[in-house]
């Protein structure tokens, strides 16, 4: 990915599309501001090299996600194919995604401070959950939950889910299989490249929100190809320390909420994403007393 010339593709018109900046860029593809003329907005417009996915499986995708309509989930506009990259046109959200908003806060100089709150963190999962909620009842699996693809929208502070379903791509330590998601996030059983279910975000969601209220996971540094694996054959020892011991702010309650949901047999994690909103909610209520 970075040895992509980003400039040179400044200027280029993409279906009536112009791009105007690089907007960021994940493992997957390059994010851009650009102006759509007919309708003189700003949208966001994401390119994918045509070698990490079909057209035809990135053409499917993106048809079921077109037809998602959710107050959080990022509105899809349009798909095509430019040059060697496969395109994707989307509402722009004016914000930060939760990976930069927490990415800000671990330059804090007091150490406890290296996190993000449970007040701001709850009511935004809560709010991603709602999404993943309505995507499984079109039964649309998201795969690849994480602080990166929750955008929250500056000025409303509303979240909304980014990516649902796109083709992402990650080779397994044989080499011979390819996986989707992102090796941090995604559940043993996405690691060994078996169909998910609803749970698969269940287990993303889970991490997600240890990540936010620790600052950063208990897991090793390796390359993603490495942490496929382990992920794949020992998935029990993966994080190396519990919920509560990577960060005070986790309470017992906390823990157990997100140990079920990180559960590394699906059987043992929520049933769906409604049943772990409402432990959210109740803890929320409860220990926070905000309403989420
Ligand atoms: N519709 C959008 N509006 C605003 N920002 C967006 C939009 N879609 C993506 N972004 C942001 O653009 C950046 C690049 O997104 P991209 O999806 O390429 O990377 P990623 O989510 O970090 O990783 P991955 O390649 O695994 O998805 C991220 O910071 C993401 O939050
Ligand atoms: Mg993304």
């Amino acid at each position: 990915m970075s040895n992509i010339d980003t400039d040179r593709l400044i200027g280029a018109q993409i279906a009536g599309v112009t791009l105007l900046a690089l907007h960021g860029r994940g493992h997957t593809g390059m994010v851009f501001v650009g102006f759509q003329k007919s309708l003189k907005r700003k949208i966001a417009v994401k390119l994918v090299p045509k070698e990490k996915a079909t057209a035809q499986s990135f053409m499917d995708e993106a048809e079921v996600i077109a037809a998602l309509n959710h107050p959080n989930i990022v509105t899809v506009l349009d798909v095509g194919e430019y040059e060697e990259f496969l395109y994707i046109t989307m509402q722009l959200i004016e914000g930060d995604s939760l990976q930069a908003t927490l990415k800000r806060k671990l330059l804090h100089p007091i150490p406890s401070q290296r996190c993000l709150d449970a007040a701001f963190t709850l009511p935004v999962m809560a709010a991603t959950l709602d999404a993943l909620e309505y995507g499984h009842t079109q039964s649309v699996i998201h795969q690849d939950v994480k602080p990166g693809n929750i955008l929250i929208e500056k000025q409303s502070g509303r979240a909304y889910l980014v990516d649902f379903g796109i083709a992402r791509t990650e080779l397994t330590e044989d080499e011979s299989k390819y996986v989707h998601g992102t090796p941090l996030y995604m559940p043993p059983e996405q690691a060994r490249g078996h169909v998910t279910d609803a749970r698969a975000d269940i287990f993303a969601v889970g991490v997600t929100i240890w990540e936010c209220l620790a600052g950063t996971l208990p897991a090793p540094q390796l390359p993603a190809i490495k942490l496929v694996g382990m992920k794949a054959r020992a998935p029990e020892t993966f994080f190396t320390k519990s919920p509560s011991q990577s960060s005070p702010r986790i309470d017992q309650r906390l823990e157990q909420i997100i140990l079920k949901a990180t559960a590394c047999d699906r059987e043992q994690r929520y049933a769906g994403c409604a049943q772990f909103k409402n432990e959210l909610s109740a803890y929320a209520d409860e220990k926070l007393g905000i309403r989420i």
